[in-house]
């Protein structure tokens, strides 16, 4: 394990689910789910496809804040419905730096160091510039937060298989099945049912 700060301490090489906020050239923000991978205590590894434009901020702009935040409602905002993320949920420092997210118990502020593009994804490098944590204490996810949070990685990537892989698009459909399955049975969690309302609405429209 590494030390981020005092109070936060990470597996490298393991994979770290955050909202990552960007700027477009023309200064627009972005807010993304994405997993973010620590190499060591001052380097961050990001896996990201190249049809996002996270991937397109990072590649023209350079700069990018990793929020850690646990708030599904937000992660289910920033994959699937990113026309109705609640702006109230962001901080400015200045109107050069990405957006910050108000809840975040942990931003860092990461500046590109390498890319290496592939032929879907691009693998980039960033490292860690400065760190604002708050010493605040926001519940854990529970099992059916963490079902959920892995039904909304499925759902960014049906629409990929859905072309492409009937197989994994299948077993995809099962795997999100089987969650939906759980949470309805297990949860009296009142933002785990409103998330999968609004799971279960996408769905239909999908
Ligand atoms: C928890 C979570 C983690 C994700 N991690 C990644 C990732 O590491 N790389 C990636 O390309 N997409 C990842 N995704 C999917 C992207 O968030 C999704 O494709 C999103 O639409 C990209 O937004 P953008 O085009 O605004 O960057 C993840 C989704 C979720 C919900």
């Amino acid at each position: 394990m590494v030390e981020i700060t005092p109070s936060f301490r990470v597996e490298l090489e393991e994979i770290y689910e955050v909202l990552i906020t960007t700027l477009s050239p023309e200064k627009h923000y972005n807010v993304a789910p994405m997993g973010v991978i620590f190499r060591s205590d001052q380097e961050i590894e990001l896996r990201i496809f190249n049809t996002s434009n996270t991937c397109r901020n990072l590649q023209h702009v350079g700069k990018a804040r990793i929020n850690f935040v646990n708030d599904l409602f937000l992660f289910y905002k920033a994959a699937l419905d990113k026309q109705h993320f609640p702006e109230t949920a962001l901080s400015w420092k200045s109107p050069d730096l990405p957006p910050g997210i108000k809840n975040a118990w942990l931003i860092l502020d990461v500046q590109v160091h390498a890319i290496k593009k592939q032929r879907e994804m691009t693998h980039f490098v960033l490292k860690i510039i400065s760190k604002q944590e708050k010493i605040i204490r926001t519940a854990p996810f529970c099992r059916s937060h963490y079902k959920l949070l892995e039904t909304i990685i499925h759902l960014t990537r049906l629409p990929i298989f859905k072309e492409r892989d009937p197989y994994e698009f299948a077993s995809l459909k099962e795997a999100i099945d089987e969650n939906i399955r759980y949470v309805r049975a297990h949860s009296r969690s009142e933002t785990a049912l409103c998330v999968l309302d609004l799971i279960l609405t996408y769905l239909d429209n999908f």
